[in-house]
Parts: structure tokens; C-alpha cells; sequence
């Protein structure tokens, strides 16, 4: 039996694809789907996230983002969402999963999975500056995105602010709900009666007691004090370092829920305010998801009057509507941040411990792709996340 410890959308991915496989997997987690999957905004957005120094990252997200439309089907299908919906229903041009078998129409509209694009915006003349250089960039890497003028921006988005000076439409990048997300996980984890621990991993049972030994379970704080297993695959986010050696850090990130009559946009806006970068992200049922603060400051999950502030100003400036919105949810969740921001996937080099952990701004987006490099579907691409490549330092 292979024990999964965290249950955010990573550990569930994990254990829904092993379930699939006729794997036995348990799952422990003290509250499924509260930590940063509960935070996500649940971008797909590879092109528009993409930074200078994030090549190999690229790789991976585009990777995952194409395994999104069969992931979000096989899961719809597993949790029952296709049942609960009827069929027929959200058929548009611009869904991810138009077409046949997995890609056929409606699979994934449980989830609320979009492909209509990320708009990333400048503000000021200094922010036009750098997107002209990034988009110069994207170009060197064959990316496919579009330069617009402010003008072509607003007829895309008419909620944009008249100052907005351009932007760049990367019209492959998608979205999901990832708390839609990590309720289907669970239902389809039930329904293929996969168990579900409700505690906490305190640390890893060891062959023969020994420090480095062969992991053989995990010990909990509950009932059972223990579990045994043929592997631990540890996805507990930010507190993986609390459990394994792997450099893992928690990253801060605050992010607000508004809620709006009818969508305010009709795609990802992604937007930088004088250098400030804010995203934000419209819902099926108009909610509209403005996100995030990055700040290291260790397992502090306050929500800060500061925090809110900077994120409604810069969202204001891009679309000023936002401050008629009623505000629905305000939380702090921890990135898993890694030295290289690449997450670290696959087995750990003692016998019997793997990892799904690291994926920092990427977990929701990363969670297709992880699960098939867990299940050697993908040996290229888990070159770049092996955890061996720090054997040196953790
Ligand atoms: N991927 C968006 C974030 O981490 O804030």
C-alpha cells in the first residue's frame, strides 16, 4: 500500500490517479483541501506566468496544461460531476474540451475549467516597458502570444481601465476552480473507496529504527498512532520539510474572493501597477478571484490589512468595477517554494519515501503532470523535477 500524506490537490491527483491504476493508497491529511489549494486562484497559465530565468518551468506547466482537458474529464467522471450536471450543458467555442473521448463537450464544466485565455495588461508607461521586453522574450521562446494596443485590450475587456496602455493575449493559457477541483478529487477518491486518514503525519517510520533507514510508514497523531506502507509519498505542501528532508519553504500569499452579479471579465487578466503585479480571475458564477501577495514570512497566515490593500489598489487601477464588488472571502495560503521554484517529484532516493511537493505558484497547474511522472508516464520531464538534484544541500 503506497500512503499519500496531504491532502491538497497534488496528494489527491496522486492518489485518485494511483486508485485508477487498482493501487492501494490511504490518504492522510487532518483537513482536505484547506491549505493552499482552499488559497489557489487555480491559474493554467504557463505562457503568462512565464519569467526570465523559469525556462525549464515553462516546460512543465505546457506539459500539464495539455493534460488538463483528459484530467478534468477522467475526474468528472469519477467524482459523478457529469451525473449531478446532465449532459449538453456550457458548450462554447473557447472551452478546453471540445471534442471527443475525454476532450468530449461539457467534460470538466463541473470544475468550472476555462481556456479563454490570460490578457496581461501594463498600467504605466514603465510597465509597458518591461511587457514590450517580455513579450520580446516570449517571442525568442515561440511562445504564442499576441501584443495589443490599451485600445484592442478594452474592446477584448470593456471593464479594462481607460489607461491600461497595452497588453499581451496568451489565448492557449486556461483556469479552474480549484476548490471545485479538490471537492472531485474527494468524491472520486470515496467513491473508489479510498481511506482517508484524518490526522497528522508526525514523521516516518523507519526500517529498524534507524535515522536514513528504508521508510516502512508514517506515525500520526490520531487514531491509528501508525501506518504502515510500502511507500510514503509526502505532497503536505509547505510542511513537507517538517516531515522529509526536501527544501521546501512556505511562500505567503494573500488572495480575496469578490462577488459580482454577472462576470465582471471574460478571461484571466493579469496586470502590473507601477512594477506591483495582480491577476484576476472570473468565475462561472461571477465571482472573481484577485490574488496574490508573495511574501516570505515562514507560516504566518494572517491576513493583513496591508495585504488587501495592495492588491485592491493595483486590481482597481486595472478595472475599477472591482470596488462595487461585495467581498466574499479574504485568505492567506503557503506556496511550497524550492531553491530552483521547480517542484520535486518523483522517489527520494532512500527506499520506500517519494515526493509530489515543491510546486510553489504552480500546484494546481502542475497536479496532471505530477501524477504521470509518479506513474513513469513521463521520464524526460522528471529529470527536471528530481529530488536527487539536491541531494547536495537538504
Ligand atoms: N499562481 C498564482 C500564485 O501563486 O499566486
Amino acid at each position: 500500500m503506497d500512503v499519500i500524506v496531504g491532502g491538497g490537490v497534488v496528494g489527491l491527483s496522486v492518489a485518485w490517479r494511483m486508485a485508477r491504476e487498482g493501487r492501494q493508497v490511504t490518504v492522510v491529511d487532518p483537513a482536505p483541501g484547506t491549505g493552499a489549494s482552499h488559497a489557489a486562484a487555480g491559474m493554467l497559465a504557463p505562457v503568462s506566468e512565464v519569467t526570465y530565468t523559469e525556462a525549464p518551468l515553462l516546460r512543465l506547466g505546457m506539459a500539464s496544461l495539455r493534460r488538463w482537458p483528459a484530467f478534468a474529464a477522467e475526474l468528472s467522471a469519477d467524482a459523478g460531476l457529469d451525473e449531478a450536471a446532465g449532459p449538453g450543458a456550457e458548450q462554447g467555442p473557447n472551452r478546453p474540451d471540445a471534442g471527443q473521448g475525454p476532450n468530449r463537450p461539457g467534460a470538466g464544466r463541473g470544475l468550472d475549467l476555462r481556456s479563454d485565455g490570460t490578457l496581461d495588461v501594463a498600467f504605466g508607461a514603465d510597465d509597458l516597458a518591461a511587457l514590450d521586453e517580455l513579450a520580446a522574450f516570449m517571442d525568442k521562446l515561440g511562445l504564442p502570444v499576441e501584443r495589443l494596443t490599451g485600445r484592442e485590450c478594452r474592446r477584448l475587456e470593456p471593464m479594462l481601465a481607460p489607461s491600461v496602455r497595452g497588453g499581451l493575449l496568451a489565448a492557449g493559457d486556461a483556469w479552474v476552480d480549484p476548490r471545485r477541483v479538490t471537492a472531485a478529487l474527494l468524491a472520486a477518491l470515496e467513491r473508489r473507496g479510498v481511506p482517508l486518514v484524518r490526522a497528522r503525519a508526525t514523521g516516518l517510520l523507519r526500517e529498524g529504527g534507524r535515522e536514513g533507514g528504508a521508510v516502512t510508514g508514517v506515525r500520526l497523531d490520531g487514531d491509528p498512532a501508525e501506518l504502515r506502507a510500502e511507500r510514503v509519498v509526502v505532497a503536505a505542501g509547505a510542511w513537507s520539510a517538517e516531515l522529509a528532508e526536501v527544501p521546501v519553504r512556505p511562500v505567503k500569499g494573500q488572495i480575496m474572493r469578490l462577488r459580482s452579479p454577472q462576470p465582471l471579465l471574460g478571461r484571466c487578466v493579469r496586470g502590473t501597477v507601477h512594477g506591483s503585479y495582480v491577476y484576476l480571475v472570473p468565475r462561472g458564477d461571477g465571482e472573481l478571484v484577485v490574488g496574490a501577495t508573495q511574501e516570505e514570512l515562514g507560516f504566518d497566515t494572517r491576513v493583513t490589512a496591508g495585504g488587501l490593500y495592495e492588491l485592491l489598489r493595483d486590481a482597481r487601477e486595472l478595472v475599477p468595477g472591482v470596488t462595487e464588488l461585495e467581498v466574499a472571502d479574504v485568505v492567506a495560503g503557503l506556496r511550497p517554494g524550492t531553491p530552483d521554484n521547480l517542484p520535486v517529484i518523483g522517489p527520494s532516493g532512500t527506499p520506500g519515501l517519494a515526493f509530489a511537493t515543491g510546486h510553489h505558484r504552480g500546484g494546481v497547474l502542475l497536479a496532471p503532470l505530477t501524477t504521470a511522472i509518479l506513474l513513469g508516464e513521463e521520464s524526460e520531464l522528471a529529470a527536471l523535477c528530481t529530488p536527487e538534484r539536491f541531494r547536495e544541500i537538504s
